[in-house]
């Protein structure tokens, strides 16, 4: 059917429908999102913008460890968009677990970490620490939405981290994202670089 005829086509669109399943299932766990600002974009209200947005764009479905519970995993407060947490084990993904005639993708069960044919993707620290985005401003933030490279200039980021779709925003609105994010609670969290696919993924 659907799931089946996109598997078939494209890989990572069965991701995101899958991850769409997984975000339906914890989104109940979520705060309620606070009302989308009105004109004004300073002070109190841009962060508030920023929250509404940061809500409504999942980033907590990938960039927040999460609890397990008989509910299912539920977003933990306490790493709130701190990233895959470095102290994780991860087994290595099976040998030929992944193929186009096989699954397309692979997630920790926390949708913290990603394989694929990419290799193996960790979601980013997004708290101001400095393993985060600590060191950043908000020029660097909007052109790596923009660009879709690492840090604005380096590699290509990787899947799933969907900033295309976060690059449609217009400037305001990620400068709402950026400001809000600046005012999480920072968590020491160095996530690892990403796995290239040789040897591992595939
Ligand atoms: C479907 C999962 C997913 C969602 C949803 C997601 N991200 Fe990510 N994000 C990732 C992954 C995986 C990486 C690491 C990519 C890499 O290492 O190339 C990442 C990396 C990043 C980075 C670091 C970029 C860099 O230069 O290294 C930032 C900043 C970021 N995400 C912000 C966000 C924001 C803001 C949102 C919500 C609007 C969001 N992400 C939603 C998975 C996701």
């Amino acid at each position: 059917m659907a799931l089946r005829e996109t598997l078939g086509r494209a890989p990572y669109a069965a991701v995101f429908t899958l991850l769409t399943l997984f975000g339906t299932w914890s989104c109940e766990s979520r705060a309620p999102a606070p009302p989308p600002a009105s004109q004004s974009q300073s002070g109190s209200s841009q962060v508030q913008r920023g929250a509404y947005l940061v809500a409504y764009g999942g980033c907590n479905d990938c960039h927040t460890p999460k609890t397990f519970t008989p509910r299912g995993p539920v977003p933990d407060s306490t790493r709130f968009l701190a990233g895959y947490p470095a102290d994780a084990k991860l087994p290595p993904v099976t040998p030929g677990a992944l193929g186009p005639d096989k699954w397309g993708a692979l997630a920790s069960g926390d949708l913290t970490a990603w394989a694929g044919p990419w290799g193996v993707s960790f979601s980013a620290n997004l708290t101001p620490d400095e393993t985060g985005l600590g060191g950043w401003n908000e020029e660097l933030f909007i052109k790596t939405m923009r660009t879709g490279k690492h840090l604005g200039v380096g590699r290509d980021l990787l899947p799933p981290m969907p900033w295309n779709d976060i690059a449609a925003l217009t400037d305001d609105d990620l400068k709402a994202v950026f400001a809000y994010l600046r005012t999480l609670k920072p968590v020491k969290n160095k996530v690892p670089p990403p796995v290239p696919p040789a040897g591992g993924a595939r």
